[in-house]
């Protein structure tokens, strides 16, 4: 790693290549990790990130598959579809991509699936756990941030963290996992009033808020570290962040850059749960 940029791309292949070498053992212990995947309907975007899913796992020497659903599928359908997956005992990740179409009610298919095969962390279970502090399955993007903390030699202990946005699939649960590590955590969203005062005092600021460069060189201290959750498209037709790159790389000690970043470590985390739950299922055999 050079410079300020905390690379996704060294960590990434450095991870992909250990999860590759414990497929091998996992496979000569007769143990074959697989993920299934469900898309529901034709959304470029979604079809282009279960691309990427796809290669990943046959990078690393997992078995994926692919079950695409017409946007017409209905709600008992697709239920009926996690239900063949929870019971096929080949399969050891889950993960329904969203969104899903409007007629469709997010919260009660996400939590049909098994806990012990949710390999992104989404269902009720897994997200009460990760709050309890219990071993369970982070979610990628999440844990992805602090991957790339820790990866750049980042203290996390005892700093002052802000992460901008409150999601369900990110900013709650980045907050949780930043919390566990001992940092002091601030939660800021659309209604935050006076952001920049909150973040000019960070040590540590993740932003998730999905707006291209949101977080400017202004609103930030010398020395802070942004890890930048956002991929938003330019109107030069490039991904950038929700940090304004440009302005915040003058201060900042660290970044996170875009594209290159925690997208990358997202799409390992996949990798990582999957082998996880395999590991429980030879452990169990
Ligand atoms: N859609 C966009 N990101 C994600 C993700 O991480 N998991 C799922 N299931 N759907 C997504």
């Amino acid at each position: 790693m050079s410079g300020k940029n905390i690379s996704g791309k060294e960590l990434s292949a450095l991870e992909k290549s250990k999860i590759a070498e414990k497929v091998k053992r996992l496979n000569s212990e007769g143990i074959y990790p697989k993920l299934s995947v469900i898309i529901v309907g034709e959304n470029p975007a979604s079809q282009s990130y279960v691309r990427g899913k796809h290669k990943d796992c046959a990078e690393c020497g997992i078995i994926s598959e692919n079950i695409a659903l017409p946007e017409s599928v209905s709600q008992d359908e697709l239920l009926s579809e996690i239900d063949r997956l929870n019971g096929d005992e080949t399969v050891d990740g889950i993960l329904v991509q969203l969104p899903l179409p409007r007629h469709i009610d997010e919260y009660s298919v996400i939590n049909r699936i098994s806990p012990e095969k949710d390999v992104d962390g989404f269902t009720a279970v897994n997200v009460g756990s990760l709050y309890l502090g219990k071993d369970c399955f982070t979610p990628c993007t999440p844990q992805g941030c602090i991957d790339l903390l820790d990866f750049a030699g980042v203290e996390i202990r005892g700093k002052k963290a802000v992460v901008i946005g409150r999601s369900n699939i990110v900013g709650k649960p980045v907050a949780q996992l930043l919390l566990q590590r001992n940092a002091t955590v601030t939660v800021c969203h659309s209604k935050t009033k006076n952001l920049a005062e909150i973040t000019k005092k960070a040590d540590i600021i993740i932003v998730a808020i999905g707006k291209l460069g949101f977080l400017t060189g202004d609103m930030i201290s010398d020395g802070a570290v942004i890890v930048d959750v956002g991929i938003n498209r330019g109107r030069d037709g490039k991904l950038h962040g929700d940090a304004d790159y440009e302005t915040c790389i003058e201060k900042v000690s660290k970044i996170t850059p875009v594209p290159g970043g925690v997208g990358l470590m997202t799409r390992v985390n996949l990798l990582k749960n999957t082998v996880k739950s395999a590991e429980n299922r030879a452990k169990n055999a």
